[in-house]
């Protein structure tokens, strides 16, 4: 079936045509994200979690002792001679996230990885490639172009309410928010800190509802003053791993678009702010916009007019983790377009890579 064929259609008719059929996930990677996935997978009834893959014995022991998963391995070459998965999903550190990918796509398999969509868009490229190849799909995990209100501004915006979109201002700032889990302080298991690890959500949420234009340079810079030290300050992420902190704590940056269009992006694990932001704004030549909490700013009956959605639902599929695996899975089923495919994530990762080889070079640098 060819995408343009049920594109117009609802999801509701898509999910009549995937019963009886099902799709064999691996789960690589079992950390906190996976169990996130394995909850709303729950939520799938097409899905059907078929092997779990962690170089850790213990995160394998909770995937048999609370989620019955049965088939259990510390290498993913292993699983996918084994249990040849139609689909992995792949939840591993950053770095991991390539290789993965890339072996999986090999083995035949739909891939979906966790965000950043990988180190550098150099990897992005070869994910890229091995799924087209082998001709599966491969998705980047960015569930915030299912928001209900990033659906609202990309509709505004393609309905022509905010003309051209001149400026964005993406903030993902946390006052005191270095995470006391996993490898998020390691810059060569992550890429980096605060933006690669959440500024990526606002970045991609902001670039989708721009309507994806093409960045071309960036410019910003880093900071590491708080990590990389003990510190008494009480607050609800303690005692994370100084130690081993090679991320930085803030970077600031800005990008510039074919279209003239300019991003700022602020991102902090920690910074000496009034308090936490997750939020995106912009404006164009005939009106602009806010994410959270979301808003529409235009000139109407010579008057300038603030419009708020009086009512916005959850999401579609109630959560934005079945939305983005449940859109995954009705591709792999039925062929219906994929709202965040690889290309989307290197659109992505190029922004991020820039951010961080302007910081690294100290001055503005070209975008591929
Ligand atoms: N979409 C979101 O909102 C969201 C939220 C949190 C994390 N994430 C992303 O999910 C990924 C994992 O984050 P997390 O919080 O679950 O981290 P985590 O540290 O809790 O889990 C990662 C797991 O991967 C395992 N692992 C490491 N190397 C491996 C390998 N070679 N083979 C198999 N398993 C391996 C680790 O042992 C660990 O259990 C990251 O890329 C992160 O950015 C996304």
């Amino acid at each position: 079936m060819s995408n343009e064929s049920v594109g117009t259609e609802s999801f509701a008719t898509e999910e009549k045509k995937t019963v009886g059929k099902k799709v064999r996930v691996a789960i690589v990677g079992c950390g906190g994200i996976s169990e996130t996935h394995i909850k709303a997978y729950t939520k799938i009834p097409e899905v059907e979690i078929v092997a779990g893959v962690d170089i850790k014995p213990e995160r394998l022991t909770v995937m048999k002792e609370k989620y019955g998963i049965e088939n259990l391995y510390e290498k993913w070459e292993d699983m996918l001679e084994q249990i040849k998965p139609d689909a992995v999903d792949v939840c591993t550190p950053n770095g991991v996230h390539a290789p993965a990918v890339i072996a999986a796509a090999n083995a035949g398999c739909h891939v979906l990885t966790e965000k950043p969509m990988a180190m550098s868009p150099a990897e992005c490229e070869d994910m890229i490639a091995a799924a087209k190849k082998n001709n599966v799909k491969l998705v980047a995990g960015f569930q915030f172009r299912y928001h209900p209100t990033t659906k609202m501004l990309v509709r505004a915006r393609e309905a022509g309410e905010f003309g051209d979109i001149m400026f964005v201002k993406c903030q993902a700032l946390r006052r005191r928010g270095i995470p006391n889990w996993g490898v998020f302080g390691q810059k060569e298991l992550q890429g980096g800190g605060p933006m690669i690890d959440i500024g990526v959500h606002i970045i991609e949420a902001a670039h989708y509802t721009m309507g994806s234009p093409k960045p071309i340079a960036a410019s910003g810079n880093t900071w590491t003053f708080m990590g990389d030290k003990p510190s008494k300050t009480v607050s609800s992420w303690p005692n994370w791993d100084w130690k081993t902190y090679t991320v930085e704590d803030m970077a600031m940056g800005q990008i510039r678009f074919d279209n003239g269009a300019i991003m700022q992006i602020e991102a902090s694990f920690c910074a000496h702010i009034k308090e936490n932001i997750f939020n995106f704004s912009f404006a164009g030549t005939k009106g602009g916009g806010n994410w959270d909490p979301p808003g529409i700013f235009t000139d109407r009956f010579d008057t300038m007019i603030n419009a708020t959605p009086n009512f916005l639902p959850k999401s579609e599929f109630g959560s934005l983790f079945v939305d983005k695996l449940q859109n995954w899975v009705n591709a792999i089923l039925l062929d219906t377009p994929l709202e965040a495919p690889g290309e989307a994530g290197l659109a992505v990762q190029k922004i991020l890579d820039g951010i961080y080889r302007s910081a690294a070079a100290g001055k503005e640098v070209t975008i591929d």
